[in-house]
C-alpha cells in the first residue's frame, strides 16, 4: 500500500462523523498491560475479560507502547474508554532501528467492543524490529550498556552495538493515563541522537510519556489536547501507518 493511500485513508477516519454509538452508552473493553518480553509478538496476549460501560459521547481505545533494547521488549498496553477524541488509527516509529526501538499504536473507535486487538502481530513488525536481535557486524569501538525494565535495570550488560549506531542511549520514561502510571528505564545503542527516543510525540492515545535523560534535553515536551490525532510535520523520521484492521 502506497504511502499516500495510507495518509488519505488516515485523514478519512479523523473526519469520520460522529456515529450513532453516542446515543446509547458504548461498552469496551478494559485493561491494562506492563511487561517486558524476549519474544512480544509471540507471546504477549492482548485480551481480557473485562468491560466498561462508558460515559455517553465516549468512544473505545487500545494503545500500546513497546520498546527494544537489546533482546528485551518492554510493552505497556490499555484498554478502555476515552471522553475526548476522534475515530484514527496511529502507529508511530518514534526511533527506527539499528539499536533502541521505539513505536507506538493507537485506535480510537466507536463500535460497542471495537477495541479488540489480541496480539502484537501486526504491529511488531518484524521487518522493524529484527535490527537489534541480529546484530549482523558490529561497530569495532561502540558499547553501551543495555537494558529495558519497569522501573530499574537490575544489571545492564555492556553489548557491542550494530553499525549506524551513534550513541549510549540511557533515559527514563514515565508513563501516565489510561490507567498507567509507570516508570521504564531504557539503555543501549542508537542511531537517535539526544535525549530523543520519542521523537517529540510524548502522547500515546490515553498515555503521557515524560523522557528524561541524566543530561538536559533541548527539546520541550509539547502535549496535545486529543491524544490521537496529532501529526506532527517537523519531526525527523516518523513513520505514520494505517493499519486496516479487517478481519
Ligand atoms: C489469551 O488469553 C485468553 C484468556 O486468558 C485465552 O483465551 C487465549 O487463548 C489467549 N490467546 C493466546 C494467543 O494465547
Ligand atoms: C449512560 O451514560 C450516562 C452519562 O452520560 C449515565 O448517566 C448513565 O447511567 C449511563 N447508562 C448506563 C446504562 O450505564
Ligand atoms: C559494518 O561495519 C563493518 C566495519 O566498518 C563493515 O566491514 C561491515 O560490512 C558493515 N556491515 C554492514 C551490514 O553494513
Amino acid at each position: 500500500m502506497g504511502a499516500r493511500r495510507v495518509l488519505s485513508l488516515l485523514f478519512l477516519l479523523l473526519l469520520g462523523t460522529p456515529s450513532l454509538a453516542s446515543e446509547q452508552n458504548l461498552s469496551c473493553h478494559k485493561g491494562i498491560w506492563m511487561s517486558v518480553e524476549k519474544d512480544p509478538r509471540r507471546t504477549f496476549n492482548w485480551t481480557t475479560e473485562k468491560v466498561e460501560t462508558c460515559d455517553s459521547g465516549s468512544s473505545c481505545q487500545e494503545s500500546l507502547l513497546m520498546i527494544n533494547a537489546g533482546a528485551e521488549t518492554a510493552v505497556l498496553g490499555t484498554k478502555g474508554c476515552v471522553t475526548d477524541g476522534t475515530q484514527a488509527v496511529t502507529y508511530v516509529q518514534h526511533s527506527p532501528p539499528p539499536g533502541i526501538i521505539t513505536v507506538s499504536y493507537s485506535t480510537y473507535c466507536e463500535e460497542s467492543l471495537c477495541n479488540s486487538r489480541e496480539n502484537l502481530m501486526e504491529l511488531w513488525r518484524e521487518e522493524e524490529t529484527q535490527g537489534t536481535q541480529e546484530a549482523p557486524s558490529m561497530t569495532p569501538y561502540l558499547h553501551c550498556p543495555t537494558c529495558v525494565a519497569l522501573g530499574t535495570c537490575l544489571n545492564s550488560p555492556s553489548l557491542p552495538c550494530p553499525n549506524d549506531t551513534v550513541q549510549c542511549y540511557q533515559g527514563r520514561l514515565q508513563i501516565t493515563g489510561g490507567g498507567i502510571n509507570s516508570f521504564l528505564e531504557v539503555k543501549g545503542c542508537t542511531s537517535i541522537t539526544g535525549c530523543r527516543l520519542m521523537s517529540g510525540i510524548f502522547t500515546v492515545g490515553p498515555m503521557w510519556v515524560e523522557e528524561i535523560c541524566p543530561y538536559k534535553s533541548l527539546l520541550q515536551p509539547r502535549k496535545t489536547e486529543s491524544g490521537a490525532a496529532w501529526l506532527p510535520v517537523s519531526v525527523w523520521r516518523i513513520e505514520l501507518v494505517l493499519l486496516l484492521l479487517l478481519h
